[in-house]
């Protein structure tokens, strides 16, 4: 890890305080253009004797606007100090986590998964349209169907079809001889350049996607593609609790990932990460937004700088070594819970390095799933599964009262 470690409280409120102290300061400095100011003094107190000892809330006062990507090109001045915060959240990512080569990256602080989903599908059609003088029409998005819903929100947002891949009902794994034919049937429809999105790991099932299920096949069918990865839930599991995962940028066929801080790493809302590769984002370029200094790469505009201080409070207050731990308990948690459902011959879904356990529907009544807020499939009649969402707060105190429950009716 170059970048990523652990800082003792002082600190990181030193590091903070440096941040804040680098960007304009609207309660001193005179500063007569922006549209901004920090919050509103007659409702979040400035002076509030707390906010001294918590760098996250008074950088909330503050009120920094990250607007614009800060990986590329230069940045709007005023907010200087947290930018580079920023930066530093996207090099542990980036580089210590996701391995790709220094300085070889750009992405930004997006405010979720789906933003950033959307921002890679938006580069790669830009990119085709650019390089191959492509066409919409020409252009096609291939996800499996245990896929977010962000990505054909995106597809309809961008005017790209989506084809909709099956997965084995029991595996979730995708079946690769129906993907072979809607690809070879998206030629036929006249498509000629793929975007993939693989993901790592689905929402219900936490099930992750082998990237060379896609890549086999269109380099088998010398088929253009770019591949983005959907690691908005697993970005901050899966990287951990497999050590020797490679869908990271150490594989050269990955361009850019997405990773939400607000799931598992229990950030604020706001605090979703798109990474790509350099050469990439200036696909996305709106010149239009002149008044922005280095004009503007992401689809967003403004975007709290607070969310970044917040996302670099975490990691710097866990370090590599405190996240990997937290993430080994939540895989002992779920493991237990796995062999507990073992016990009673309850059949489940689980992907062996994550904390996602989906179990058939069939085992779990009604209102059995709702007392215990069981995440369903389906809000219809239609629902075969029901997820179990091992997150921190879930001990195994709460798991063991839906295994008697499930016990009682067994
Ligand atoms: C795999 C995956 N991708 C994307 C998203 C969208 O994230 P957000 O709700 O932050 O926009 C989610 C959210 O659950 C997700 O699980």
């Amino acid at each position: 890890m170059k970048y990523w470690k652990k800082l003792s409280q002082k600190e990181r409120q030193d590091s903070i305080e440096k941040a804040l102290s680098e960007n304009v300061d609207f309660s001193q400095d005179t500063s007569l253009g922006y549209p901004a100011s920090k919050l509103d003094d007659k409702v979040f107190y400035s002076d509030a004797p707390f906010l001294k000892d918590a760098p996250t809330l008074k950088s909330y006062v503050a009120n920094p606007n990250h607007i614009g990507c800060h990986t590329f090109g230069s940045s709007e001045v005023a907010f200087k100090g947290t930018q580079e915060i920023e930066r530093e959240v996207l090099k542990v990512l980036a580089v210590d986590v996701f391995k790709v080569e220094e300085n070889e990256f750009d992405g930004y602080i997006a405010p979720g998964g789906t933003e950033a989903n959307i921002q890679a599908m938006w580069v790669f059609r830009n990119y085709f349209i650019n390089k191959y003088n492509a066409k919409n029409s020409e252009i096609a998005i291939l996800a499996s169907e245990d896929t977010h819903y962000s990505i054909p929100k995106g597809s309809n947002v961008l005017s790209i079809k989506l084809y909709s891949i099956p997965v084995e009902f029991k595996d979730r794994v995708i079946d690769k001889i129906e993907l072979e034919k809607i690809v070879e049937n998206a030629v036929k429809d006249g498509k000629k350049y793929f975007i993939i999105i693989s993901n790592m790991a689905t929402t219900m099932f936490g099930s992750v996607d082998d990237p060379k299920t896609y890549t086999n096949l269109l380099e088998k069918l010398d088929l253009p593609y770019k591949l983005h990865i959907d690691g908005a839930y697993g970005g901050f599991v899966y990287p951990f609790s497999n050590k020797k995962s490679t869908i990271n940028f150490s594989n050269p066929k990955i361009c850019s990932i997405t990773i939400d801080a607000h799931k598992m790493l229990q950030a604020p809302y706001g605090t979703g990460v798109y990474l790509c590769r350099k050469g990439l984002i200036e696909n996305v370029l709106t010149k239009e937004a002149e008044y922005v200094e280095g004009m503007d790469l992401t689809l967003c505009g403004s975007r709290s700088g607070a969310n970044a201080i917040a996302f670099w409070m975490i990691l710097f207050t866990y370090g590599p070594y405190g996240w990997y731990e937290k993430i080994s308990v939540l895989q002992m948690r779920t493991d237990w819970f796995c062999k507990q459902l073992n016990k009673l011959d309850i059949k489940y879904f689980r992907e062996e390095k994550m904390n996602i356990v989906t179990i058939h529907a069939r085992y779990i009544p009604k209102d059995m799933a709702e007392k215990y807020h069981l995440v369903p499939q389906k809000h219809s009649e239609e629902n075969k599964w029901y997820k179990v969402v091992i997150m921190d707060h879930v001990e195994i105190d709460n798991l063991l009262q839906l295994i008697n429950a499930l016990k009682e009716i067994r």
